[in-house]
């Protein structure tokens, strides 16, 4: 027996928003630096920097802002932008420097908190600091999923229960296999993972993307916290959507962009390790000082909010041309000095590092893993790219009734009973089936059955409550969500999961 009620859920999620790209296509320096984790030392692995000379392993927000130079666009930007590097690990052993191609991008993302729109956003303070990711993670854990699945859609998340902290960070790491020749190309943070060194040379012909977003709720007090992320925290959507409580000033949506030019070392035997010792891409991390002028930066923030996102559009911004930008270099540091981190480098990672795989914590100082190759990873199709992945403004939800499941048999009481398997929707006319997800908190099984035609993904949810009497009777009842999405032309991955 099925009735259904129709009820619409409006979200202003559409329309453009203000942003801008700065520009940085210089690199300062590849160094084992980090004043923010390990300050007054050397830092326990190498960064790609970028932005202002005055960067050290003590440099302070005046040693940033009197430097000589700045590696990125804009002169009023002393800013620093670090994030680890790549290397080969070639099959012999030895590691290898993998090059970085174009400098990197911050974009600086005028994403308003949803909850409050209208209130605006809050330039970086002077000496502003934190920490986007977490070195030590070697797990994807976000709501059990497999870290090979592309996630539900964004509209989702809050009811999928995957907006806590810990997910909004897992899902705020991208790696991007670039393809120009192919066509669509992949949408930003929409793999969570790096891919390994086969599906690379396979794909990703023109190198891969790390992307990085920064938490950009603030608690409104706080330069910079023990930890450089607690006074810091992501909205629900990682880099747009709304505040959680506590962190109600909205800052600019940091996101930096790296490529790496992977295609180098297509054909040869071995894998690509993140300079922390990470292969799998869930330890990629990045820091940020803000080097700016908060007045300054405030202006701009209201004022340069060209849909293009174009530095050029900024009538504030003085520009330095890319020949500039490139001859920024970091002073020679007596730290560094001595230290090999380009070309190849011996057989082990800069301050000796080792590849942990988890998915327990990496630990320090480290030790070598067991060797564990991940099974074949099903193949991501294309998805328009774009910083962008927009998800339109209606939702329509469809409370479906459900049939009645059969009673168990009393004779066999069973404490902890099986998940029962919801049965699929049916498959409309038009549609195909995607995949199947199950998300369980114990007592509760969610199936999520995506169903897709080009143009328009159809979710449908159908949540089984299994309650346990003291008899050991146990009972379920049923209930089904139905979710339209009109999205822009989309193909999803295909994937299986099974209640377990
Ligand atoms: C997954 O990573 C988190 C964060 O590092 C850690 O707390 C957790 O123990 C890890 N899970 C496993 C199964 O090791």
């Amino acid at each position: 027996m099925k009735s259904s009620i129709s009820l619409a859920i409006l979200s202003s999620l559409g329309g453009a928003h203000a942003f801008w790209r700065m520009e940085c296509r210089g690199r300062v320096g590849l160094a084992r630096l980090d004043p923010l984790v390990d300050p007054g030392t050397l830092s326990q692995h190498v960064h790609a920097i970028h932005g202002s000379s005055g960067f050290s392993e003590s440099s302070t927000y005046e040693d940033l802002v009197n430097a000589d130079c700045t590696s990125c666009a804009v002169l009023e930007d002393k800013s620093v932008y670090w994030a680890p590097s790549l290397y080969f690990h070639h099959a012999d052993g030895r590691f290898e420097e993998v090059g970085q191609e174009g400098g990197m991008l911050a974009y600086y993302l005028l994403f308003e908190d949803r909850k409050d729109e209208g209130k605006g956003i809050k330039a970086f303070p002077n000496d502003f600091r934190m920490i986007a990711g977490d070195s030590s993670r070697r797990n994807y854990s976000v709501a059990g999923l497999d870290h090979r699945l592309p996630d539900p859609p964004m509209a989702l998340w809050g009811l999928l229960g995957q907006t806590t902290q810990e997910a909004l960070r897992q899902r705020a790491i991208g790696f991007n296999c670039l393809h120009y020749g192919k066509g669509d190309n992949e949408a930003t943070l929409w793999r969570h993972y790096m891919p390994d060194k086969s599906y690379i040379d396979q794909n990703c012909q023109n190198g891969v993307r790390f992307e990085i977003a920064f938490p950009s709720c603030w608690n409104g007090r706080d330069i910079s916290s023990p930890d450089h992320k607690s006074h810091v925290a992501y909205p629900d959507q990682v880099m747009d959507g709304r505040c959680p409580e506590g962190f109600d000033v909205k800052l600019p949506t940091l996101l930096y962009e790296t490529i790496w030019k992977t295609y180098d070392f297509a054909g040869l035997p071995g894998e690509f390790v993140i300079s922390n010792g990470d292969p799998l891409g869930f330890g990629y991390h990045a820091d940020f000082i803000s080097g700016w002028d908060v007045n300054f930066l405030q202006q701009a923030v209201n004022q340069c909010r060209d849909d293009s996102g174009s530095i050029y559009a900024c009538p504030l911004f003085t520009i330095q041309d890319e020949s500039e930008q490139k001859k920024c270099k970091l002073p020679d540091l007596p730290s560094i000095a001595s230290e090999k981190v380009s070309g190849v480098i011996g057989n082990s990672l800069p301050g000796g590092v080792t590849i942990q795989r988890g998915p327990e914590p990496a630990r320090k100082p480290a030790v070598e893993a067991p060797q564990f190759v991940p099974a074949g990873a099903p193949s991501p199709n294309d998805l328009p790219g774009g910083v962008f992945q927009e998800i339109e403004a209606a939702t329509s939800v469809q409370v479906v009734e459900a049939a009645e499941v059969p009673e168990p048999t009393p004779e066999v009481p069973s404490p902890t009973p099986e998940p029962p398997e919801p049965s699929d929707p049916p498959v409309p006319e038009g549609y195909e089936l995607v995949r199947t997800d199950y998300v369980t908190d114990g007592r509760t099984v969610s199936k999520i059955v995506v169903i897709e035609t080009v143009e328009t993904i159809m979710m449908t949810t159908e949540t089984v409550t299994v309650t346990v009497s003291p008899t050991g009777n146990a009972r379920r009842d049923v209930h089904g969500h139905q979710h339209h999405h009109n999205h822009r032309r989309h193909r999803h991955g295909h994937g299986m999961r099974h209640a377990s």
